[in-house]
């Protein structure tokens, strides 16, 4: 369905400071509803090298972030696409693209990404599987005192095995 539409030409790519506020402008989007974490423009420039984007037609149409925990523990985090594209497999794509850039830290180890996310299917057609969010290490819960919804955190945690299959990994 993707290779149809005329929009998945989507390049992805590693994100630049210069998209901080591109990509600031699409998270606040969401998270003006409470979809996901707000994050400062000054936030977003610091940890700029965990991001990947989706460009298209020379803006910014999706971004994705990758944060590490050590011990081979990755989570995707201010996952979204703009909302006139979605549907469009430009989400799946960057989910591949930030699973490939996970394995790229494990240097092909075993390990585990995880997210926290209300689009629990989305996710679970792409592989990943439901878990108890706190068997997660207590430090994953950092961000959660700037959470509105920090004492009934009612997001579902996925997560999949790496390395995954090749398949999984087409960002094209
Ligand atoms: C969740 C989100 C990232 C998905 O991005 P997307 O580009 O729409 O994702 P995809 O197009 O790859 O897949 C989305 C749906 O479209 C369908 N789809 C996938 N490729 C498609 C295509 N080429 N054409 C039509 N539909 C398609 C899938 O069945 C999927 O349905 P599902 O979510 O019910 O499983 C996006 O909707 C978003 O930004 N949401 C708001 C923020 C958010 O919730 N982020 C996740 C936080 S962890």
């Amino acid at each position: 369905m993707a290779a149809q539409s005329p929009r998945s030409g989507a390049l992805i790519r590693p994100a630049r400071v210069e998209d901080a506020p591109a990509i600031y402008a699409l998270l606040a989007t969401f998270s003006t509803e409470g979809k996901l974490l707000p994050r400062p423009v000054a936030d977003i420039q610091a940890r700029i090298a965990n991001f990947l984007v989706a460009e298209l037609d020379g803006s910014i149409a999706a971004c994705g972030a990758l944060r590490d925990f050590g011990n081979n523990l990755n989570e995707i985090r201010s996952l979204a696409v703009r909302r006139d594209l979605a549907g469009q497999g430009i989400g799946s794509r960057l989910v591949g693209a930030l699973l490939a850039k996970a394995m790229e830290r494990t240097g092909g180890e075993q390990g585990h990404v995880f997210a926290l996310t209300y689009r629990v299917a989305f996710f679970q057609r792409l592989g990943f599987r439901i878990i108890d969010k706190y068997t997660f290490p207590p430090k994953i819960w950092s961000d959660c005192c700037v959470c509105p919804k920090k004492d009934h955190c009612d997001e579902t945690a996925v997560v999949i095995d790496i390395p995954v299959s090749d398949e999984l990994l087409k960002t094209e």
